[in-house]
Formats: C-alpha cells, sequence, structure tokens
C-alpha cells in the first residue's frame, strides 16, 4: 500500500467565536483567537491518497491531477477569504483547524479519480497541526 501526498498553501482570516457565548465566555474559551475583527494564518494543507500501484503508469494517482483537484475544489474557495463567511463548506461552523480539516475532506472525497483519500492535514502554525482520516 502506497500513500501519496499533495501539499499546498493558503491564506484566509478567521475569528474563533460561537455565537451561543457571551463575548466574556468567547474571550475565555477562544482568548485572542477571538479578536472581534479577526486574523489570519498561512496554512499549510496536506491531502494524502492511499492506494495500489497502477503498473501501467507506475503512479497511485498523478500529482499533476491530484494539484488540479485540489486547487479547484479546495483552494480557489478558501484562499485569501474569510473562513467566518466567504466559505460555502465552512458556513455555521467555527472556522478552526478542525472544522476546515472535515470541511476539506467532504469536497474532497467524492472527487479522487485513483486511490482512496486517507487523510487531510491542517497546519494552523508550524508547531500546530490537525489530521482528518474521515468518519471512525
Ligand atoms: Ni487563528
Amino acid at each position: 500500500m502506497l500513500y501519496v501526498t499533495r501539499r499546498e498553501i493558503f491564506s484566509a482570516s478567521h475569528r474563533l467565536f460561537n455565537p451561543n457565548f457571551s463575548d466574556e465566555e468567547n474571550e475565555r474559551v477562544f482568548g485572542k483567537c477571538s479578536n472581534p475583527n479577526g486574523h489570519g494564518h498561512n496554512y499549510i494543507l496536506e491531502v494524502v491518497v492511499k492506494g495500489e500501484i497502477n503498473t501501467q503508469t507506475g503512479y497511485v494517482i498523478d500529482l499533476k491531477l491530484l494539484k488540479q483537484i485540489i486547487l479547484e475544489t479546495v483552494i480557489r474557495k478558501i484562499d485569501h477569504k474569510n473562513l467566518n463567511v466567504d466559505v460555502d463548506f465552512l458556513i455555521d461552523k467555527i472556522p478552526t483547524a478542525e472544522n476546515i480539516a472535515i470541511g476539506i475532506w467532504e469536497q474532497l472525497i467524492d472527487k479522487i479519480p485513483s486511490g482512496k483519500l486517507y487523510s487531510i492535514k491542517i497546519y494552523e502554525t508550524e508547531n500546530n497541526y490537525v489530521e482528518y482520516k474521515g468518519k471512525a
């Protein structure tokens, strides 16, 4: 079994807050991430596809094709956007790295032409990342 990874970078802003919380609760739970006018990150996205090698091509999936699919399905929607209001697959979600990873998984799961989607990683900072591998 082989695991093939494509990495993409995007920039986006967000504010972490729960509309059901008071201002004080939002401040307590989310701290500076709840700054009312938002803040930005340079996110790293890693998409991993798992599969057997195709003996005709030597590929699990053509990475040029995977790149195109990620650009069209995800990056076009999310790069240089405000994640609280601009992105259809994040509407009504708190735009944490967790929810971004799940949202991107759901965008890509039916679009992988060979192999199977294995994981989505979102690095929000150098030291913090979330990995999603679908519903347990
Ligand atoms: Ni943040």
